[in-house]
């Protein structure tokens, strides 16, 4: 089994010998690589939907996994247990669900050692959360795959400072990821273009949405700037 680039980037933040969920699971890929080339102890793979459900449990069946992975029907975390896995992984679904995610199930969240998480939209907004949750990113990347950017951290337990690089991602810009410049320039345009519609109207000027909208901008542009 092969797995694509934005996958490949997510199994990488994996530690070997993790016992991990994979929240979203679909069609199981990811853990049935990682259990199939041995670098996961066992995982659960978790989906709400019934038809990926369905998709993840036959094809761990057809890999004769199924000692291995444990698929479950169920909303997020909430269909494991405290200390039943070591690692969650989050992927292909937006910040806003994700944080939903961890917020209802604290107690399995506070045993994990590990988040794998990779936003289609709202990276920020994920960053802020873990910052203000006691989660430190510990590792970051932007993948191209099929010709989209793709986000994915790893967190860990700990703190981490409260600052604008938040916006951007503290590790990404501290390596200068090759990527980012392509990055901050797609998020400086869906982010003018928001400010762009908000301007055509006096009501909407007054939201403090907009202020923040501008000083968003601000931030992205001065580091673009720099890169
Ligand atoms: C686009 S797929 C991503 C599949 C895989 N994680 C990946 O990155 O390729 C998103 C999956 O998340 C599932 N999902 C969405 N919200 C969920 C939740 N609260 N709990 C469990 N699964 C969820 C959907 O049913 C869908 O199968």
């Amino acid at each position: 089994m092969k797995l694509g680039d934005r996958l490949s980037a997510l199994a990488a933040m994996v530690p070997p010998g993790s016992r991990m969920a994979d929240v979203g699971t679909d069609h199981a890929y990811l853990p049935l690589y990682l259990a199939e080339i041995g670098h996961i102890e066992r995982a659960v793979a978790i989906d709400v939907n019934p038809g990926p459900f369905a998709s993840a449990r036959d094809a761990v069946l057809r890999a004769s996994m199924a000692d291995k992975i444990d698929v479950r029907l169920g909303n997020g975390l909430q269909v494991v247990t405290p200390n039943e896995v070591d690692v969650a992984v989050m992927a292909g679904m937006g910040g806003m669900t994700m944080i939903q995610i961890m917020e209802t199930s604290p107690d399995v969240l506070q045993s994990l050692s590990r988040l794998v998480l990779q936003p289609m939209v709202g990276a920020p907004q994920v960053r802020r959360w873990l910052q203000t949750n006691g989660w430190r990113i510990i590792d970051e990347t932007i993948v191209q795959d099929e010709g989209r950017l793709y986000e994915v951290l790893a967190a860990e337990p700990g703190q981490m400072e409260a600052n604008e690089l938040l916006e951007i991602g503290p590790i990404l810009w501290q390596q200068r990821h090759p990527l980012l410049a392509d990055l901050l320039k797609q998020r400086l345009y869906s982010l003018c273009f928001v400010l762009s519609q908000m301007e055509k109207s006096a009501a909407a000027q007054t939201n403090p949405k907009y202020q923040e909208q501008k000083a968003i901008i601000s931030i992205l542009e001065a580091k673009l700037a720099c890169l």
